[in-house]
């Protein structure tokens, strides 16, 4: 007979106190044993990547690694360029912006222990990612490092990935916190929004990975926010990370993040990486001591400017993040490059990929026709470049090759339709592929054409790549438009062959000028090292695909809220002589979120716009019908049916949103109604002004795999958070009473269950 393990409640809170109270006992007696010299150390970087420990007391390096997609190569001691070693190639996961398009937490839950396992094998103390920065614009040229434009779906998709990770024993870094929302001026760009953008858009998803996630450390941002930098942010990391959340990990900076002692030491920053990218060549004796928290702190709290408090708060935070990682490796030895993460790499990328539209069911693609795949992106390796995302692959399946290896290398020809970026090669890891091409432009076009006429079908494989003003870190992106002429070559194919697929590789939507003309559009993300594989398996149909959007996909680029209100790139701050205002010694951009909470769908719904594809949009080679929707009258519990209404087995995303609606006590009818509130409430300090809300918001998702003709019930729980809205006069969340709508569907406009309650 089984033996059956129960542990009571209270035993398991006896249980984790013990482990809570031999954390604090280890990190303290260190502590006490430390000289000051040993603390100042531990508190800034002593090499690129890695921290010291303090060998005497047998307290560990701290090695971190980016992340967010796979484990960078190894670099130079003090240099960005590779070490070129020979044991240090990774499996490269799909883009977070993929992952999130799953709408799976168990995909986000296999990706985490996947990726945790590699960095846990390389000795990595803390994998520096998942990236949770919201999509304000989408030319922000590192959109697919993040979740994309909703904080409800980031927040609950990066839980489970920091959970597996940390159960490796490495640390996640989860970034950029906070308002890093655009490239462009990253360094200089001082966000201005009000609270409750800043509490209902932007904190969110960060909250959630400190308060479900427990995250063991958190990286600031390059930003300034109320003329701040955010890596050393008084309000930010002080007030609320630190004293709202109670974090109670390690702050560490984003590369070059820290610009003055003073505020470092007092607001907040923990551990101070990156302030000088060539440390041997600068400096007096090590270019690590001139950092700001290592000898201008060390002299000042020598000089008495400081006493040791602020010190010992950082160096606990950090033997805090060593010890969790050092008691949680013990378990597990972690594996690179295993069967079973190429595994996951594929199945995560299959999931994540978006049947944007399949008109007349071109797809899938039956097997034995002749398929002529047509563009760059088919052949280009699209892991190494893009900035600190950049990988050195083991492997990565092409398109092009997972497609000939699917419908046989006879079926399938090749032209290449444009050239884009031949650029291969990043910090001195080089792809080895020569994408050098001497037709012209036109001749490129003109044979593609003559293929696509003798073809059954065209694959067209383009978008977006990791060069300068793609999807790349450190620019944004100038064009809402594909770049490389390619809007010409799609529409030259579109007239040559009526069985066109469009597959866009990119992170942020593009403008599809030509969408009414192309039978089916794929998006089909930065899918790492099983690319082809992943891909190979949706056209085919051997997945169904069931990726919905993770952001609104916007027909053109004002009908984005920043944009249609010129509310980026901001403004360069100069005084009155016109001079540029410094921070820090460098200018400043201000940049006003004058959409306020309007993001993405929020700003579309409420300008009854329509969208080229809304948030949430995601087809499938089934058909699923929803019904038999059932509120409880307090609005906490909703269940539906949904099913499978097609022949072929698939999955949904079950899609909730909650509405307040206008002028019924949830939601102010208007401006008019609000500046009436406001006048009332002058008298009555203690009074709720209800502001104008969106028209809906993500407030549940569940993803059911369903069999043709099955029926599953969906069951939601909403509690009061999910019908509240930021009140920033009182700094609180209310949940005023009114009436709501709950709505239910396959996405943003396609909720076909709806119901009014009154709460
Ligand atoms: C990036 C971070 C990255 C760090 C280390 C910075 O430039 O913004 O995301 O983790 O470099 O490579």
């Amino acid at each position: 007979m089984k033996k059956i393990l129960t542990i009571s409640a209270f035993a398991l809170s006896a249980l984790m106190a013990n482990a809570q109270s031999a954390q604090e006992q280890w990190v303290s007696s260190m502590l006490s044993k430390m000289t000051l010299e040993e603390k100042i150390a531990m508190i800034h970087a002593q090499s690129k990547f890695s921290s010291p420990g303090v060998k005497r007391l047998g307290i560990p390096e701290v090695w971190c690694t980016d992340g967010p997609h796979g484990i960078r190569a190894e670099v130079l001691w003090d240099e960005w360029e590779t070490a070129n070693w020979t044991n240090d190639h990774c499996v490269a996961f799909p883009a977070l912006t993929c992952l999130s398009a799953t709408w799976n937490l168990d995909m986000s839950a296999l990706y985490g222990k996947s990726i945790g396992e590699e960095a846990r094998y390389r000795n990595k103390t803390v994998l520096l990612g998942p990236g949770v920065n919201i999509a304000r614009t989408p030319l922000n040229g590192r959109s697919f490092e993040y979740m994309g434009e909703d904080p409800y779906l980031s927040g609950e998709m990066v839980v489970p990935y920091i959970q597996k990770v940390q159960d490796q024993g490495v640390a996640t870094c989860v970034k950029h916190f906070c308002l890093n929302n655009n490239e462009l001026h990253r360094h200089t760009t001082n966000a201005i929004l009000s609270d409750r953008a800043l509490y209902e858009i932007y904190l969110p998803a960060f909250e959630k990975a400190v308060k479900q996630g427990h995250t063991w450390s958190i990286m600031g941002s390059y930003n300034l926010y109320q003329d701040q930098h955010v890596c050393h942010n008084e309000r930010l990391l002080g007030t609320i990370l630190k004293g709202e959340w109670g974090f109670d990990g390690t702050v560490i900076s984003d590369w070059g993040g820290v610009h003055n002692t003073d505020q470092a030491v007092r607001y907040g920053m923990d551990l101070e990486f990156g302030s000088w990218t060539n440390g041997l060549a600068t400096g007096k004796k090590n270019a690590y001591d001139m950092y700001f928290l290592a000898d201008p702190y060390l002299e000042a709290i020598q000089a008495g400017t400081y006493g040791e408090a602020e010190l010992n708060d950082k160096v606990t935070r950090v033997l805090r993040m060593i010890y969790r990682t050092k008691e949680a490796r013990k378990a597990t030895d972690g594996s690179m490059c295993s069967e079973a993460h190429y595994a996951a790499a594929r199945q995560i990328g299959a999931e994540g990929i978006v049947l944007l539209q399949n008109k007349g069911n071109v797809l899938p693609i039956p097997a034995g026709k002749k398929v002529l795949v047509v563009g760059e992106n088919a052949i280009k390796m699209m892991t190494v470049g893009g900035g600190s995302s950049s990988l050195k692959v083991e492997h990565e399946i092409l398109p092009l090759d997972g497609l000939k290896e699917r419908f046989g290398a006879a079926n399938v020809s090749y032209q290449r339709g444009y050239v884009g970026d031949v650029g291969g090669e990043y910090n001195g890891v080089k792809t080895g592929q020569d994408l050098h091409e001497s037709r012209s432009a036109e001749q490129l076009i003109a044979d593609a054409v003559a293929a696509a006429k003798n073809a059954d079908y065209v694959v067209y494989i383009g978008g977006l790549n990791k060069a300068d003003h793609q999807d790349a870190e450190d620019f944004d992106r100038e064009q809402y438009d594909l770049p490389y002429n390619q809007n010409a070559v799609i529409e030259a194919l579109a007239a040559a062959n009526s069985n066109l697929v469009v597959c866009n590789l990119s992170g942020n939507p593009v403008e599809m000028p030509w969408a009414d003309k192309v039978p089916a559009i794929v998006q089909m993300w930065m899918l790492g090292s099983e690319a082809g594989h992943s891909l190979a398996d949706v056209l085919s149909g051997d997945v169904n695909p069931s990726g919905h959007l993770p952001f609104t996909w916007f027909a053109s680029l004002d009908q984005c809220g920043a944009h249609a209100l010129g509310a980026y790139p901001g403004t360069k701050r100069v005084d009155a002589e016109g001079n540029d205002v410094k921070i820090d010694g460098a200018e400043v951009w201000d940049l006003s979120y004058d959409e306020d909470i309007y993001v993405g769908y929020r700003w579309v719904d409420k300008k009854s716009q329509t969208p080229l594809y809304p948030f949430g949009h995601g087809e499938s080679y089934t058909t699923f019908s929803f019904s038999d929707l059932t509120v409880s009258a307090d609005g906490a519990t909703v269940s539906c049916t949904l099913t499978n209404t097609g022949d072929r087995a698939g999955a949904e995303v079950a899609q909730l949103y909650v509405g307040a609606v206008p002028g019924k006590g949830a939601a102010a009818k208007n401006a008019k109604d609000v500046a009436k509130q406001a006048k009332a409430a002058a008298k009555n300090p203690a009074a709720v002004v209800v502001p104008e809300r969106p028209v809906r918001e993500l407030k549940g998702f569940r993803k059911v795999y369903l069999q043709p003709g099955e029926s599953k019930t969906v069951t939601f729980t909403l509690t009061d958070a999910d019908f509240s809205f930021f009140d920033a006069d009182h700094h609180n969340w209310v949940a005023p009473s009114g009436e709501y709508t709950i709505a239910v569907g396959a996405s943003s406009r396609d909720l076909p269950l709806v119901q009014s309650i009154k709460r």
